[in-house]
């Protein structure tokens, strides 16, 4: 059985005239693999940056494992253990596969950066260790042999594969993915789909937003539909896809 892990209650989030998030209540379950789904504009992303706190809410709240996190800065949410990627990932283009992850998984901040190369000499066993997490992830992901490779020089499959290394490595508990397979064609798309089941598998609670709905049933044990803002349905694959309101959303709106 599932037990809840984060819920939000009257989130609300507008952007000028347009209503971007307004989720009465919702629960996300520990180590449940939710898919969000809803045609472009919907609130997918919106919704993670505000569970994440990269935006702030109009109005509401937002709990994770019973503790109100709804003020709470980006990095707190995260040293919590709720990871997020991004739509457009965020690798350093002019840095290796191997240095982006070791950054990743610095928890160095741009503050401390400058302490940290002070104090160089010292850093050498912490630098060891993090170099051994990355090989590990990039083995997980099946990338060593990018390891060298500049972030620029990758596919934009590639590139998302590293964003998830990039998230992977700061060991989360809960990993909010957002269109980790926009653009990845369908042998990579296959890859990434087994590493997000091992992951779930592994007992991280997987949050996805995705367009690709064959990936989303095969994969979800929950899917969820919001459409301008709203939920409308939220269940099963199946009972998802048969939904009215669901069927109606994606053919009345949206430019997909
Ligand atoms: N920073 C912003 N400023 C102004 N409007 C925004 C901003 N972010 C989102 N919006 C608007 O809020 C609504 C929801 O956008 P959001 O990006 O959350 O949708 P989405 O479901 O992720 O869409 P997609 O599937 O295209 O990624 C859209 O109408 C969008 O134009
Ligand atoms: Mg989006």
């Amino acid at each position: 059985m599932s037990s809840s892990l984060m819920r939000v209650n009257n989130l609300k989030k507008s952007f000028g005239g347009v209503k971007a998030v307004d989720i009465d209540n919702l629960i996300f379950n520990k180590n449940e693999l939710t898919s969000i789904i809803g045609p472009n504009g919907a609130g997918k992303t919106t919704l993670f940056d505000l569970i994440s706190g990269f935006q702030e809410e109009d109005s509401g709240e937002i709990f994770y494992q019973e503790k109100n996190i709804t003020k709470s800065q980006p990095h707190k949410i995260a040293r919590l253990g709720m990871v997020r990627t991004f739509q457009l990932t965020k690798v350093f283009d002019r840095m290796t596969v191997l240095e982006n992850l070791m950054f990743a998984g610095s928890n160095i901040s741009n503050d401390s950066l400058f302490q940290s190369i002070i104090q160089f000499p010292k850093q050498k066993n912490y630098e060891n260790s993090l170099e051994e997490e990355a090989l590990r992830v990039m083995k997980d992901l099946n990338i060593e042999q990018m390891s060298n490779a500049y972030a620029r020089e990758l596919s934009g499959g590639q590139k998302k594969l590293l964003e998830l290394g990039r998230s992977i490595i700061r060991k989360p508990d809960v990993l909010l993915l957002d269109e980790p397979l926009a653009g990845v064609n369908p042998k990579l798309t296959e890859e990434i789909l087994e590493i997000i089941e091992k992951l779930s598998n592994d007992g991280i609670t997987i949050l996805m937003v995705e367009h690709n709905i064959e990936a989303v049933m095969k994969i979800s044990e929950r899917v969820i539909v919001l459409a301008e803002g709203s939920l409308i349905a939220d269940g099963l694959p199946q009972e998802v896809r048969e939904n009215k309101k669901v069927i109606e959303a994606y053919l009345g709106g949206g430019d997909e």
